[in-house]
């Protein structure tokens, strides 16, 4: 404590508030609303102790400012591959380019937000952390890497940042305006009905879920997503005690090992740090080399298809008690879904298209945590709900602009969201979907339902790719580029262009032909094309839900 605690003196000791307390701009980087979310969380707790936060967009950061500023705090999440999220973007290139300035007067803060499951675990906030170390800003704590479930993590940073730029102490994690369902508190809710989606003969398939929100007072709107903690699968649970020698009715602070196996862990997926920790107490070196080399693609490969239970198998470790074992688990996250309901057409209902995830690999039928949840479930599952709200992707605000919709796989989610909301409340816009799966006989998810919005004047194109239907690949790009001229001119009508899938390639195809459409049909240079989609994100017109 006590950093800069000279510039506190003018209001020392003062009113509980101090109104004249060292200002400090909070920017945020979001791609579904949680970085976001903190940003304005954060800035009531530097509020609360006598600073004065200014929240910015960072897509709508001057960077020309950094010279001036004092004090900046970054939130931000990654996405895709270790990527920036879009709002992001032009900062990280920026702070990454000739044009960055030195910073030698530039104190900050680092929080950033990833998933420990995938590789490049919060490399957007990390590549921050650095270039601003590199021009020469000052950290003032340092960064933190908040996994899935961060709450805890999340707290420690706000309290120990705003010890260090305040003399005020607050409760950092100070929730109680919070009211009514949401992460913390899930709402255990019903399953109304489940469906699956693609022909039975289908190499896939997708759940449809109908979830009750009766009697809940949760309110969504179309684009948001539902969170949902699902319940590990029961075979698994039952193996992985088996396999680790314990008693699946032994109790740890009042609960039997297989029940917190079940609801409270992560039990599949092996990352990085755990890969790590295994090592060291297994002792074994085959893996130790493994976690501990550069090779990234060696690691990978022996991750891939591989889960905690084949650990538990090959590389044996004598735990001195079950909660050893659990130590070195994650808690169990929620999943986030985008809604594929509209809250106008389906009263007290949110539905979702879950895709299920199921291979085999070393001899066992590997399982997705929530999708075997909802479709395999005997007894009727009942999931422990929240909605995560997702302001930046939203049906236009004005109901006469046109809709573009690029959403193959379970990407269509939001987009029957969508349609549903612009037939529920008459808008009048044209409305054009591309969606793609592997074929059309199998694959053609929601068809009929498609099928009748089409007759009752409400999606005005529909452009599919099935993409195994013929020799050559055709995917929802090709569409794009196929009906360019058509797209361009809905764009120039003002339309809004959305996109929902695969981020590590879908979306990155997607968003070259957007520019290849708009350089030949605005007759424009790659450079113009660029100005031209910068133009619609900035105008909010260029929505993402990727993942
Ligand atoms: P594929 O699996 O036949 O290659 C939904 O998953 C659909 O998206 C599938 O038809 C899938 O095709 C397709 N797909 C796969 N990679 C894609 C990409 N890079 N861009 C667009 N669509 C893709």
């Amino acid at each position: 404590n006590g950093y800069l605690t000279g510039l506190l003196a003018p209001f020392a000791g003062g009113a509980e508030q101090a109104p004249t307390g060292i200002p400090i701009t909070i920017a945020w980087g979001s791609q579904t609303g949680t970085s976001e979310g903190l940003a304005k969380k954060f800035a009531k707790a530097a509020t609360k102790a006598g600073l004065q936060p200014s929240i910015v967009d960072l897509g709508e950061f001057d960077p020309a400012s950094l010279t001036t500023l004092e004090h900046l705090i970054i939130i931000t999440s990654t996405y895709g591959d270790g990527e920036a999220p879009d709002n992001a973007q032009n900062f990280h290139n920026f702070l990454h380019s000739d044009a960055a300035p030195k910073l030698e007067n530039l104190n900050y803060a680092v929080l950033s937000l990833g998933d420990s499951s995938y590789p490049d675990f919060c490399q957007c906030g990390i590549d921050f952390d650095l270039a601003l170390q590199k021009l020469g800003a000052k950290p003032i704590v340092a960064r933190v890497d908040l996994d899935v479930e961060y709450d805890d993590d999340y707290a420690s940073w706000t309290s120990s940042l705003l010890g260090e730029l305040s003399s005020v102490e607050v409760a950092s994690d100070d929730d109680d305006e919070d009211t009514g369902y949401n992460k913390k508190n899930p709402f255990t809710a019903e399953v109304l009905q489940l469906e699956n989606l693609n022909a039975e003969e289908s190499a896939r398939s997708t759940t449809h879920v109908e979830i009750s929100l009766k009697d809940s007072g949760l309110t969504y709107e179309a684009g948001d997503a539902l969170g949902v903690y699902p319940i590990n699968d029961s075979q698994l649970v039952d193996d992985l005690i088996d396999a680790l020698g314990f008693d699946a009715s032994e109790e740890i602070d009042g609960k039997p090992l297989s029940q917190l196996l079940s609801e409270d862990y992560e039990i599949r997926n092996i990352t990085l740090p755990l890969a790590k920790a295994w090592a060291e107490a297994s002792a074994s070196e085959s893996l130790s080399a493994l976690t501990t080399a550069d090779d990234r693609a060696a690691l990978s490969d022996y991750l891939w298809g591989r889960e905690i239970i084949d650990l538990v198998k090959e590389h044996p470790i004598s735990f001195a008690s079950a909660a050893d074992f659990l130590a070195m688990l994650k808690p169990l996250a929620a999943r986030l879904y985008s809604i594929a309901s509209s809250p106008k057409a389906h009263e007290d209902e949110v539905h979702l298209t879950v895709g299920v995830v199921k291979y085999d690999s070393l001899g066992r039928e590997r399982k997705g945590v929530c999708s075997t949840y909802f479709s395999e479930r005997t007894d009727k599952a009942q999931p422990r709900v929240f909605v995560h709200s997702n302001k930046a992707f939203r049906p236009p605000a004005d109901p006469t602009v046109p809709m573009i919709m690029v959403g193959p796989g379970t990407g269509i989610a939001p987009f029957r969201a969508f349609l549903e909301e612009r037939e529920a409340t008459q808008a009048t816009g044209k409305n054009w979907l591309f969606f793609g799966n592997p074929h059309v006989a199998q694959d053609f998810l929601y068809q009929d339902q498609l099928q009748q919005l089409q007759k009752d004047g409400y999606l005005h194109q529909l452009s599919t790719a099935f993409s195994r239907d013929q020799e050559e690949k055709i995917y929802v790009q090709d569409k794009m580029i196929e009906h360019g001229a058509d797209l361009y001119q809905w764009l120039s009508e003002g339309g809004h262009f959305y996109v929902c899938g695969d981020a590590s390639r879908m979306a990155k195809d997607v968003d070259k032909a957007l520019h290849q459409v708009i350089e030949t049909h605005g007759k424009m240079s790659a450079e113009e094309a660029a100005e031209y989609v910068n133009m619609l994100k900035a105008d909010k017109r260029y929505g993402r839900d990727v993942y």
